[in-house]
């Protein structure tokens, strides 16, 4: 057995037992799957309409449900070691941002679709790290709306799916996402890297035929905690520079719109901090660009550069790295081997990055876990991307 599919052998285990403690005997569990996700490039893309390029992992979240025989809800959460009854018609309003609003959330967004005739008892358990920005939200939500289809037999189109686990997201975590966090969670393949055009939904899965090179996804130790408003911040000054802009250019309806002519231009005339923020999403769009062709003809030095000038990007225009994400990713690319690094998802804390080749994996991780540590004081944890999976039954 991989060392992938033992951490799922492990993580459904444990899902078992609880589900026997927990609810003991009424009948089967079906079981589901999301994958939490990291971001190759295009960070801060997806609510400007721009382009990503995420790709799923091998961990994220599994739950396992049952339908109940009268309207009751039983949910418990393994990571949490929590427990919530309640009734179909009297749904609670939990703390924003719970594990439990997410999972709350969902049910109520698919009543208002679907209608549900009973209860059920839900186990959920998950294997990413807790406020890593890898999605574990997404995970949760997307799983929930699954294990909802398989419950009642009725089917959203994905991307129905997608947007109302994004909805959740917005109305219950306070956080005005984008679109990316969701889509490659629920239409991610397992091999493949998700190129997404967020204004127009369409996406190509593009393979990842990494040999000689690894994907190496590395906690900084800093927990991204309230990043929520910070994020939100950022969008609104995005939107500050679309209505900027527009008044010289009328057909600008997002920065996707934008090209670096029209920022450089004198009569744009945007102020700092705006003009940075405008200047990152133009040039990290180009980037995914490049990135995609990058992979189709597995280029990794070229996906390396690029990877490190968008983190550039992020911490001098976007301003939304730290000081642990950046001695990170400096710490990364001063270890040979290194093709690149940067900072991925919202920022803040939480995750970089890094493509390595396999030679140079074992001194990546020494190196991350003595020098970062020393010059940070914060404790690393090193996943080297060993495959990773679609959504679906399990
Ligand atoms: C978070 C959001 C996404 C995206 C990233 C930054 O993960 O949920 O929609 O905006 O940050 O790229």
């Amino acid at each position: 057995m991989s060392e992938l599919q033992q951490q799922r052998a492990a993580a459904l285990h444990t899902l078992t037992l609880a589900c026997d403690e927990q609810f003991g005997d009424g009948g089967r569990f079906t079981r589901v799957f999301a994958p939490g996700r990291v971001n190759l490039l295009g960070d801060h893309t997806d609510y400007n309409e721009g382009l990503v390029l995420p790709v799923t992992l091998g961990r994220g979240v599994y739950q396992a449900g049952r339908p109940a025989t009268n309207r009751r809800i039983r949910l418990h959460s393994v990571n949490f070691g929590e427990s919530l009854v309640f009734d179909l018609e009297d749904l609670p309003t939990p703390q924003a941002g719970s594990w439990a609003s997410y999972v709350i959330g969902v049910v109520r967004e698919f009543m208002a679709l679907i209608s549900l005739d009973r209860g059920f008892d839900l186990a959920i358990h998950g294997d990413l790290p807790a406020g890593a920005g890898l999605s574990s939200s997404a995970a949760l939500t997307v799983s929930t709306a699954l294990i909802l289809e398989e419950l009642t037999g009725q089917r959203l189109p994905r991307q129905e799916l997608v947007r109302l686990c994004q909805r959740v997201e917005q109305r219950y975590a306070g956080v005005n996402c984008g679109i990316m966090d969701q889509f490659v969670c629920a239409l991610g393949q397992a091999g493949h890297s998700l190129f997404l055009d967020c204004r127009t939904l369409a996406y190509r899965h593009i393979p990842l035929q990494f040999t000689d090179y690894r994907l190496v996804v590395i906690h900084s130790g800093v927990s991204r905690g309230l990043y929520g408003s910070r994020y939100n911040e950022r969008r609104a000054e995005c939107d500050s520079g679309v209505q900027q802009l527009r008044r010289h250019f009328p057909h600008v309806k997002s920065l996707r719109d934008v090209d670096m002519k029209m920022l450089q231009s004198r009569e744009a005339g945007l102020e700092d901090p705006v003009a940075r923020r405008c200047s990152h999403v133009v040039m990290e769009n180009l980037r995914v660009r490049d990135a995609v062709a990058a992979l189709l003809t597995a280029d990794y030095p070229t996906l390396g550069q690029l990877m490190t000038a968008s983190h550039a990007s992020l911490r001098d225009l976007y301003a939304v790295s730290c000081p642990e994400l950046d001695t990170l990713v400096d710490v990364c690319l001063a270890t040979e081997g290194v093709l690149g690094a940067r900072m991925t998802g919202a920022g803040f804390g939480g995750c970089a990055v890094a493509v390595v080749e396999n030679a140079g994996l074992d001194s990546l991780s020494e190196r991350v876990k003595t020098q970062y540590q020393a010059r940070t004081g914060c404790e690393p944890a090193i996943f080297p991307l060993q495959g990773n999976y679609a959504c679906g039954v399990l």
